[in-house]
């Protein structure tokens, strides 16, 4: 793979372009994606998941980064596609992403959207609770189709993250509830539905997970609970999805887990557990999003103004929470290089702001720098994911644009927004023209 923040003395060299010529060719604030990072991030999840285990797809969860030209790469990698709205499966059928392999998740969903999702035939829809079932059942004999289903289930693990990305612990949003007896009265109310073809159960306990105790833990869960169906209903599972939430370091000095430090235990105990209670082993998949999609992207900003105020050396830049809300939803911490200025030591100390009229609009704070100035480059490391696909209008900033590289191509995947989109969707009634 094409080394990802490499320096070639003062440049700043990322999928095999100059930090500082892209700047110039596309403009800042400007996210960039490397292809080969993505591709060879799909390529591991199908080596070392899809190829070592039976029966098995790794879906790439949508949410973390989607364009039509995503979709296109993902397809072409072979995997599987997780949406949670109708915009996201719209987009997939844009992109002409193969339906079967689509995955349909979310709470909240609306009947236009499951409409949209029986009819385009997706290939599983995740159900969120019981009365989603039933909604989903209606839609599917509406249009004379059988669709297939797994049951989100909240198996009651808390994951050791920041509470705001966790989702399987009891009273989550999220899913069935394991404790309270309504899996198995579902189980049984749908288990010989006409237009439903219930395949098994999803868990997904939350994201940005480095330690794999609580996927493996939930694994037991789910299998004990499939154990009891097959007994009390003779209910086969044919498939579980073990979700998401594989963490990736944001300080490119230290090294993400693999994907198989979290898939083999999982599917050693998944085999084991299941043999133990005498079940078959069901089909799995795995959705990754952000260990696909997060190292392989960079946001290059310009230095606005440099000021010292209280002790703190401030560099603003172009953009900030607008583009990437992380740091003030969950606190996350980022590393930045400095294009131009790469072999120029990191003497000072300095806090990247964002230009949002919020105090808390911070991008990174107290990142070592060589001395800065305005007009100089800072681009931000590992903000693939959950940036672009987060980003809003606030300050009624235009959202940046999006370009794809590899050696020798630079392509927009994304256009920027400009001014004249901040004014696009507004109207001004007649008493006030
Ligand atoms: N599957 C389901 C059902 C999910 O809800 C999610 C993420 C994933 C898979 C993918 O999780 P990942 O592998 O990317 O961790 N905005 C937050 C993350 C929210 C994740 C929501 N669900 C952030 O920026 O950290």
């Amino acid at each position: 793979m094409a080394e990802l923040g490499a320096e070639n003395g003062s440049k700043f060299i990322f999928g095999g372009w100059d930090g500082a010529e892209l700047a110039a060719k596309f403009g800042t604030p400007l996210y960039v994606y490397s292809e080969e990072a993505i591709r060879s991030r799909c390529r591991e999840a199908r080596e070392t998941f899809m190829e070592r285990w039976d029966d098995s797809l790794a879906v790439y969860a949508g949410k973390a980064f989607l364009t039509t030209a995503m979709c296109k790469i993902v397809a072409s990698e072979g995997l599987g596609l997780d949406v949670v709205s109708g915009g996201e499966l719209h987009t997939a059928m844009e992109a002409g992403f193969p339906m079967e392999r689509v995955f349909f998740h979310g709470n909240g969903k609306t009947d236009e959207e499951l409409r949209l999702a029986v009819e385009a035939g997706v290939g599983r829809i995740v159900a969120d609770g019981p009365s989603e079932l039933a909604r989903i059942e209606a839609a599917s004999r509406l249009s004379g189709k059988r669709t297939a289903v797994l049951m989100r289930v909240t198996p009651g693990v808390d994951a050791d993250t920041h509470k705001y990305i966790q989702t399987g612990h009891t009273g989550s949003k999220f899913g069935f509830p394991l404790s309270e007896g309504v899996l198995a009265d579902e189980v049984g109310r749908y288990r010989d539905a006409e237009f439903l073809d219930l395949k098994g159960f999803h868990f997904h306990i939350g994201s940005q997970i480095f330690e794999n105790k609580s996927h493996v833990m939930s694994v037991k869960i789910l299998v004990k609970t499939m154990a009891e169906l097959a007994r009390s209903q003779g209910f086969q599972t044919r498939e579980l999805n073990m979700g998401g939430g594989f963490g990736v370091e944001f300080d490119p000095r230290k090294k993400s887990p693999s994907l198989a430090s979290f898939t083999d235990p999982m599917m050693e105990t998944l085999t084991a557990v299941c043999r133990e209670e005498g079940i078959p082993v069901p089909g799995t998949f795995i959705e990754p999003g952000r260990w696909i999609v997060s190292e392989a992207g960079a946001t290059l900003y310009t230095v606005q103004e440099v000021k010292k105020t209280g002790g703190i050396t401030y560099a603003a830049v172009d953009g900030g929470m607008t583009d990437n809300p992380r740091p003030a939803l969950y606190g996350a911490k980022y590393h930045a290089h400095f294009p131009g200025k790469m072999d120029i030591p990191r003497s000072e100390t300095v806090t990247i702001a964002g230009k949002c009229c919020e105090s808390g609009d911070i991008i990174i704070e107290n990142l070592k720098s060589p001395p800065l100035e305005r007009g100089d480059l800072v681009a931000v490391l590992n903000t693939g994911a959950y940036t672009f696909s987060m980003a809003s209008n606030y300050n009624r900033l235009p959202r940046p644009a999006a370009v794809l590289v590899s050696p020798g191509r630079a392509d927009v995947i994304a256009e920027r927004q400009t001014w004249d989109d901040m004014v696009r969707w507004d109207r001004v009634p007649g008493h006030l023209r």
